[in-house]
Formats: structure tokens, sequence, C-alpha cells
């Protein structure tokens, strides 16, 4: 992995996970820097095939050169993972062993300022993962209410004082980089310690409206479950607590009989469970793998496998 910038989180527990085999097929719906696509073509060597997606042009070129030694077992495309079941109809699979979901923004999106990802770099309010995005942070701080702009900074990033923030946004606008929305948040939200800087709750709350993040999850999942075989599992790793409830609530739903009526003796089971949760409760990285990587500390490994 020396030509990665660090191994790709929760990278042994993803190939655990996924047990691929010779001749097999395999899904990264996340492609980013193909780390973990890497580590699921060298243990489906030399048959084994994998379906690469990622929205964000300049991932999928780097992740082109890190499988070019796999070329002919790959197909990449720039592309939503909500298109899951079209991309595999278009190339003809109509199931598979496993798929990986790394959701959220990778190292490489956070390390490139010009991406307006990151509060500890001057850059334009961009955020989007690619350019099908229709909209960039700096439309949303710009033009939403201030009422909104706070049930936004609430919802998605959490933050207590959401209230606060919108209203220092809205009287500092327009604003267009990053460092001016930092300063608008430290005006009200203070550093406090060594605590999280302030501005983290509120970018990661700007960075999953801008990519409609949550909506996506939601719309992958059961396309995921349709596309695996049975005893095909499907691996997904989150960062924040938004993400993983709709992964949890997903595999703790879809792994009971749902029954109707649920109140009467003699009753139907109207959808068998569909999959098993491998693990109920998430993997996390180690404190080795933390120390190594900080971004790692958040990561939360769900497995469902299809029944
Ligand atoms: C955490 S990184 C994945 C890192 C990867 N597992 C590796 O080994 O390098 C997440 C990637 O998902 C991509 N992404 C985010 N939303 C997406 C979506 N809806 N469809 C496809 N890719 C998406 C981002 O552009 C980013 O490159």
């Amino acid at each position: 992995m020396n030509d990665l910038p660090h191994q790709p989180v929760l990278y042994k527990e993803i190939i655990h996970a996924l047990q691929p085999y010779n001749g097999g097929r395999y899904v990264d719906g996340t492609l980013g820097a193909g780390g973990h696509a890497r580590g699921i073509l060298e243990a489906c060597a030399p048959d084994g095939q994998l379906l690469g997606l990622d929205v964000d042009p300049q991932a999928l070129a780097i992740a082109r050169e890190i499988l070019a030694p796999h070329e002919n077992r790959i197909h990449l495309a720039q592309a939503s993972y909500t298109s899951l079941s079209a991309q595999l109809k278009r190339i003809g699979w109509n199931e598979v062993d496993g798929i990986v979901l790394d959701l959220g923004a990778s190292s490489m999106q956070f390390d490139t300022p010009e991406r307006g990802f990151s509060f500890l770099q001057d850059a334009p309010l961009d955020m989007r993962f690619g350019p099908h995005v229709p909209q960039t942070a700096a439309d949303i701080v710009n033009s939403y209410s201030e009422r909104e702009l706070a049930d936004l900074i609430y919802e998605y990033g959490e933050e207590r004082d959401s209230r606060k923030i919108a209203r220092a946004i809205v009287k500092a606008r327009p604003l267009h980089t990053t460092r001016e929305l930092v300063d608008a948040i430290e005006a009200v939200s203070p550093r406090r310690g060594d605590r999280v800087h302030p501005a983290t709750r509120t970018f990661q709350a700007l960075r999953i409206a801008v990519n409609e993040e949550l909506a996506s999850i939601t719309e992958v999942l059961p396309q995921a479950l349709a596309s695996l075989k049975p005893g095909g599992r499907l691996a997904v790793i989150s960062f924040h607590s938004l993400e993983d409830r709709i992964v949890k609530d997903f595999f703790r739903e879809q792994s009971k009989d749902l029954v109707n009526p649920p109140y009467e003796r003699i009753y139907e089971v109207e959808r068998k469970a569909t999959l098993k949760e491998v693990n109920r409760k998430p993997f996390t990285p180690s404190e080795e793998e933390i120390k190594n990587n900080p971004r790692a500390r958040s990561a939360k490994l769900r497995i469902a496998e299809k029944l």
C-alpha cells in the first residue's frame, strides 16, 4: 500500500467481510483511490472481477492507475452508487458476490484545498463530490433563509449552536471562501480548548446537504440488497451517526420477517427476512489504525449477508 497516502479504512476487515474468491464478482461503489478495490481484486485473482464507481473524476483517474495491473478484470464508471442497478445492467451482471460502500469524502478530497472540504485551508466554498452535483456549498450558504440554514446545520451537523451560526452566516453574506465561513462561525462559536474545531459540524452539514448524502444512502441500500446473490455480502463503512443510523435501521428491518397483520393470532408472513446481520455491533478501527490515520476514528463497519 506504499503508493497510497495510507491504508484504506478498516482494510483487513473489509476483505475479511467480503471473503472474495477466485471468479467472484464484486462492486466497490465508492472507489476513491482504489485501495479497497485493489485488495478485493488481489483476493479474487486470477478470474474475479470488480465494478468500481465514483462520482469524482479525479478519484477515478487515480484508481485507474492503482488498479492498472488488474485492467482486464475491472469495469470502472464515473457514476453514483445510486445508479448501481443500472450500472450492473450496463455490464450485463445480474448478481454479485459482494458490495462495499465506504461513505463520505476521501482523504484525497479533504487534502485538496480547492475542493473546499477542509476548514483548515482557504479555498472556494465548493464541497461537491463530482461535477454532476448541481449546487455548491456557496450556493447554499448564500441562498438559504436563516431558518433553513439553522435547521440544516442542526440536523446534518448535530450542532447545538446552529441558530447562532446561521445568524452569523446570513449577516456575513455573501460568502465565497472556506476562510470567510470559518471566520463567521468562529465569531459566534469560538474555539474551546482542544475540543473539535467549531467549524467541524457546520462543514459536515454543508457537505451532506450539497451531495445529498443521506438520500443517496437510502437509495442505494435496497438496490445493493437486490443485486446480491444469496450468501453475498454488503459491507458499509460510515463516518457519522446519521449515516450509520440509516444503515443500521435498514439492516434491522430487513433481517426480520414482515408480518401482516402484526396483531392477529393467524398471520401471514408478507415478506421473509432478506438478510442477516453478520455483526450486530459495528466493527471500529483499532487504536493503531487511528494513530496512523486519525480520520478513521469515527468509522463504523456494518456487514449484512443476503439470505
Ligand atoms: C471514503 S472515500 C473511499 C475510499 C476508498 N474506499 C479507498 O480505498 O480509497 C469515498 C469516495 O466515495 C465517493 N462518493 C461519494 N458519494 C458517492 C456516490 N453517491 N456515488 C459514488 N461515489 C461516491 C467520493 O467521491 C469518494 O471518492
